[in-house]
C-alpha cells in the first residue's frame, strides 16, 4: 500500500496508473475507520483495479470548532484496517495542502437545488458546502471512475449525486448500505466517543426506527413521526434534533406513503450527535 500527503505525489500515482488503462475506485473518508469503511473499501477493492482512499479530517465542514477538536483520529490504526482491506492508495493530505487561507474563511458557494435546506443542512448551516468543496477537490485529484459513499449519511449522499451531475463529473457514485452493529447501532466514528452507557441507550435510536415501519401504512407520516421523536425522548441521555419522513429524491417532507420515502433522523446521546435512518416504502 503506497501512502501520498501531497497532491504532486498523488497525482504521479494516478497519472501512471490512467495512462495502464487502469479503474481507479475511491473512498473519500475522515478516518477513525471501522467496519462500515470497510466494506466499503473492500467493495471498492472488488470493483475496480485500483482502490484509492482518503483520510482527511475536513475543516471547512464543521459548523462547531469543538466538534472538529474532538473528531477522532488514528491514523495507525487506520493504515492497519485499510491494509487488511486491500487498499492500494492512501491520500493523507494536511489541510494547508488542500486549502488557501481565503478558502479556509469564505464558504464555498454551491447551487444545491434546495436539497440542503433541509435536516442536516438546517441545523449545521454550511456543513453541506464544505461537503462539495472536499469531495469536489478529491475528486479531480483522485479521478476515479467509481466512488463509494455510505447510506448512513443519505442526505450527503443525494447531494454528492446532485453535484455529480452539476459539475458534469463522469465519476459513478455506489451506493452502500448502512452497516450496524449486532445491536442494530449505525457504525459512526462518533460512536467512539460514546460511554459504555450511552452505548447501551444509542441501541434504542434503530430499535426505535425499526419498529416504527410496523405503523406504515395505517398512521400517517406526521403521526409517525411525532411518536418516534416521543419513543426516543423517553429515554435519558438521548434527545431528537429532528426526524424528518422525507420523499428519497427530493428530501421534502411527504404528507402520505405515496411516493418512496425515508425518515432521517440526529439525536444527541449526552453529548455526542447521532444519525441514522430507515427506508419505509422504498
Ligand atoms: O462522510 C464523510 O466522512 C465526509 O463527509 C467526506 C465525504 C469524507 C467528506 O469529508
Amino acid at each position: 500500500m503506497k501512502t501520498a500527503s501531497t497532491k504532486k505525489e498523488l497525482s504521479l500515482l494516478i497519472e501512471e496508473l490512467k495512462s495502464t488503462g487502469k479503474s481507479i475506485g475511491f473512498v473519500p473518508t475522515m478516518g477513525a475507520l471501522h467496519r462500515g469503511h470497510f466494506q466499503l473499501v473492500s467493495r471498492c477493492v472488488n470493483e475496480n483495479d485500483i482502490c484509492v482512499v482518503s483520510i482527511f479530517v475536513n475543516p471547512t465542514q464543521f459548523n462547531n470548532a469543538e466538534d472538529l477538536k474532538k473528531y477522532p483520529r488514528d491514523v495507525e490504526s487506520d493504515l492497519e484496517l485499510l491494509r487488511g482491506a486491500g487498499c492500494q492508495i492512501v491520500f493523507i493530505p494536511n489541510a494547508s495542502e488542500i486549502y488557501n487561507d481565503n478558502e479556509l474563511k469564505n464558504r464555498f458557494e454551491f447551487d444545491f437545488g434546495g436539497l440542503d435546506k433541509v435536516m442536516e443542512g438546517k441545523f449545521r448551516p454550511g456543513h453541506f458546502n464544505g461537503v462539495v468543496q472536499i469531495v469536489e477537490k478529491l475528486f479531480r485529484y483522485v479521478q476515479p471512475n467509481r466512488a463509494y459513499f455510505g447510506e448512513k449519511d443519505f442526505q450527503q449522499l443525494s447531494i454528492i449525486h446532485r453535484m455529480v451531475k452539476v459539475l458534469n463529473f463522469d465519476i459513478e457514485i455506489v451506493d452502500c448500505p448502512i452497516v450496524r452493529g449486532p445491536n442494530g447501532l449505525a457504525l459512526s466514528s462518533r460512536n467512539e466517543r460514546l460511554t459504555t452507557e450511552e452505548r447501551k441507550k444509542a441501541v434504542e435510536i434503530s430499535k426505535v426506527l425499526f419498529e416504527s415501519r410496523n405503523f406504515v401504512p395505517d398512521m400517517n407520516p406526521e403521526n409517525l413521526k411525532c411518536r418516534v421523536i416521543e419513543e426516543i425522548n423517553k429515554i435519558d441521555v438521548l434527545e431528537v434534533e429532528y426526524f424528518d419522513i422525507v420523499n428519497t429524491e427530493t428530501l421534502q417532507t411527504v404528507e402520505n406513503w405515496e411516493s418512496p420515502t425515508v425518515g432521517c433522523i440526529a439525536v444527541f446521546c449526552g453529548k455526542v450527535r447521532l444519525i441514522d435512518n430507515i427506508r419505509y416504502n422504498s
